[in-house]
């Protein structure tokens, strides 16, 4: 196949930031994507309808002119939020889910949640106004091995409240490990995953190849190849539980290339074209629509977009950088080739 046209996709995971930094990505996703969740993870982080109004606002105002582009938000949870909130949210057709945030997990989780306890109220009401949680599925002992994070998180963390709530709406983020695939797949309908372009088309050597290469670091870290073959397979199973979500995570080169360097891929400037490779390489681009296209409308209980897009077979070289605000982005890919494009 050289060509490829779908339903105009959606990101289920997306990171954009705020302030300068958000004209320099917002056009990338608003080029591909009808629309994108946005991650809450600012300083200080989106804890309000009120504030994820605003922050939405400011999003919009990025979108390039004549570009139709949704941002849909979501909460920070966090050990004060309250169920009233979340009734706020649950009527307000702008805010979708909540983000959950195991305290010390990742990028800007410091006020997140130490344990889930304290929230089991406030969750009982997203449960039961049918508001979606999106976690973050690691465990934060600092004893635990970082690549077993997602696997203790899951026995230790999600199996009980999957128990305790068997009702709240669950989508296990950016999955990196076949445990993972196995146990969201033998779920049932209201748990859901999505998977980034990254962990489709990398494993754990892209971290080291040939010296440290801070741009390939991102959380929940690649893992080995088996588990990327067992997201590939999830990815293009055509079981609509699995769902595009970049997790594409900006940050300045400097915040990259340094001792203690921030977790993160960007790959909004490729997104889809990205996802096209994966699933090319898998010999299954005809399931690429239901993955990228309808089944996070799905779940999430909207229509899938009505406008397409099209991909064709043909190689682009990757700028080495994008301007960032006043800094600048390194992309995934820098200098290197993407093998599909995206026509006009
Ligand atoms: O790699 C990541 N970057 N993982 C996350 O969970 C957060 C994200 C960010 O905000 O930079
Ligand atoms: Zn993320």
């Amino acid at each position: 196949m050289e060509r490829l046209t779908i339903l105009r996709p959606d990101d289920w995971h997306l990171h954009v930031r705020d302030g300068e930094a958000l004209p320099s990505v917002v056009p990338f996703s608003a080029r591909r994507f009808g629309r994108a969740i946005l991650m809450p993870n600012l300083k200080p982080p989106i804890t309000t309808v009120d504030q994820a109004l605003l922050y939405r606002e400011r999003v919009l105002a990025a979108v390039p002119e004549g570009v139709q582009f949704e941002p849909l938000m979501t909460l920070y949870l966090t050990e004060q939020t309250s169920a009233a909130e979340v009734e706020r949210a649950a009527v307000d057709p702008r805010v979708v889910a909540v983000k959950l945030y195991p305290a010390g997990a990742t990028t800007n989780s410091e006020a997140g949640v130490h344990s889930l306890e304290p929230v089991y109220g406030v969750l009982e009401a997203m449960a039961e106004h049918g508001l979606p949680l999106l976690i973050h599925g690691e465990d934060t002992d600092p004893a635990s091995d970082i690549f077993d994070r997602e696997e203790r998180f899951i026995e230790g963390t999600l199996v009980p409240l999957l128990r305790r709530l068997p009702t709240l709406k669950v989508v296990l983020e950016h999955i990196t490990t076949a445990t993972a695939v196995e146990f969201v797949g033998s779920t049932s309908k209201r748990v859901a995953a999505t998977i980034t372009a990254h962990h489709l088309l990398l494993n754990r050597n892209a971290i080291f190849e040939g010296g440290l290469r801070p741009h390939a670091y991102c959380l929940p870290v690649l893992k080995r190849e088996r588990h990327r073959r067992a997201l590939v397979e999830a990815a293009t199973s055509g079981n609509p539980k699995f769902f595009l979500g970049t997790d594409s995570a900006p940050h300045p080169r400097d915040a990259k290339e340094s001792a203690c360097g921030c977790a993160g891929c960007f790959t909004a400037h490729a997104a889809i074209e990205l996802y096209a490779e994966a699933f090319d390489q898998a010999g299954a681009l005809d399931k690429l629509e239901g993955f990228a296209s309808r089944f996070g409308p799905a779940f999430y209980g909207l229509d899938p977009n009505n406008t397409r897009v099209t991909l064709e077979r043909s190689e682009w070289q990757v700028p080495a950088s994008y301007p960032f605000g006043s800094g600048e982005v390194i992309p995934m890919r820098a200098g290197e080739v993407v093998s599909w494009r995206l026509t006009d």
